[in-house]
């Protein structure tokens, strides 16, 4: 079936990371004219976008989008942009500036560009953050952005308002992604900010006990890349525009069920070692409501908890295999 992606033209902002190496392989499936991926591989990496780099419709630039020029270069005769480069969370408590002028000043020029250049529509990365600790649980879209205290969060919420204020103003479409906590493969495994389930499988290669800080008993709602990808496809496709949706699996799990599930994957028999936790975590609870994605983006997350961290597991074997 002919989709708009059908000879378009899309740009991705951080297309060489995690998510965005995913998108870009969901994009592919509907024929696209041309994908153009800026990145500065801070975080991204060839190794992710190896399985599609030498394909005739992939662009690949490495820039950062800090220059305004070459964002320019590239909005300038595209038909939509995914907006998905940012900096993480700590990266942004660590270096406001570097946060200020990545997540901030470039998401501005990135809104401002794709107005001027009448790109049809935007996918804007978001976050989950932006709720800081919910209210309600499940948390719908509705919930208030007040107990966000992290830079990261707010940079985040600053992107979504402006989006709505260029829609409103200018009349550029667009759809914000809430999305909860991404896993699956091509995940940072040696970053400063190495994801808990990473450091964990180190442990069961390493055949020590893994450890938990605290009770084990804060919670996430952890969504596959795989169902990430599709749900910003989704949101492209859809005729939706000037929404934002949270893009989580809808399942709540605490750390300690998190590690029981990648043990029994792995047929591992170590068990956790519990160490105090000197910080407060202010976000002890995490859930999504993705009825407004399902409803409206026909948005099913495919991949439960069990099958993703098999694919996660696997991925990290064979890494670790080539790496050695
Ligand atoms: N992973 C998650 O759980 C999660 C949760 C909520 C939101 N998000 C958002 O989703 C998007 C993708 O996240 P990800 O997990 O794939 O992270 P990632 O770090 O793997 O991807 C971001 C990409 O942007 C690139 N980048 C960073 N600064 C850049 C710059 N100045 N110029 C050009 N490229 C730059 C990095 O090299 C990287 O490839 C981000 O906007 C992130 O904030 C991710």
């Amino acid at each position: 079936m002919q989709t708009k992606i059908y000879g378009s033209k899309i740009l991705i902002t951080g297309g060489a990371g995690f998510i965005g190496s995913f998108v870009v392989e969901e994009l592919l499936k509907y024929d696209p004219e041309k994908i153009t991926i800026i990145d500065n591989l801070s975080r991204g990496s060839f190794e992710n976008i190896k399985n599609f780099k030498e394909n005739s419709k992939i662009e690949f630039i490495e820039g950062d989008i800090r220059d305004k020029a070459l964002l320019e270069e590239h909005i300038i005769a595209k038909d939509y942009v995914f907006h998905m480069a940012a900096l993480r969370i700590n990266a942004c408590a660590a270096n406001p500036q570097d946060g200020f002028d990545v997540m901030i000043k470039s998401t501005f020029d990135v809104v401002d560009l794709c107005a001027k250049h009448q790109i049809k529509k935007v996918i804007y990365s978001s976050s989950a953050s932006v709720y800081g600790l919910a209210q309600n649980f499940p948390t719908p879209e509705t919930d208030n952005p007040y107990n966000n205290q992290t830079f990261y969060g707010g940079a985040k919420l600053f992107g979504e308002q402006l989006f709505r204020s260029y829609k409103f103003m200018y009349g550029l479409d667009y759809v914000a992604l809430r999305y909860f906590n991404v896993y699956g493969p091509r995940m940072d495994t040696d970053g400063k900010y190495t994801e808990v389930m990473i450091r964990w499988l180190d442990c069961i290669s390493d055949n020590k006990a893994p450890a938990i800080y605290g009770d084990g008993g804060t919670t996430m709602d952890f969504v596959y890349v795989k169902d990430v990808a599709r749900a910003n496809v989704a949101a492209l496709l859809s005729d939706t525009t000037d929404e934002v949706f949270n893009v989580g699996n809808g399942t709540e799990t605490s750390l300690k069920q998190l590690l029981a599930v990648l043990l029994k994957v792995n047929n591992s028999t170590l068990t956790p070692q519990f160490i105090e936790e000197n910080t407060i975590n202010p976000v002890s609870r995490r859930l999504a409501d993705i009825s407004k994605a399902k409803l409206i983006l026909n948005f099913e997350p495919s991949i439960d908890l069990e099958a993703g961290l098999t694919e996660l597991s696997q991925w990290y074997f064979e890494k670790k295999v080539f790496t050695v």
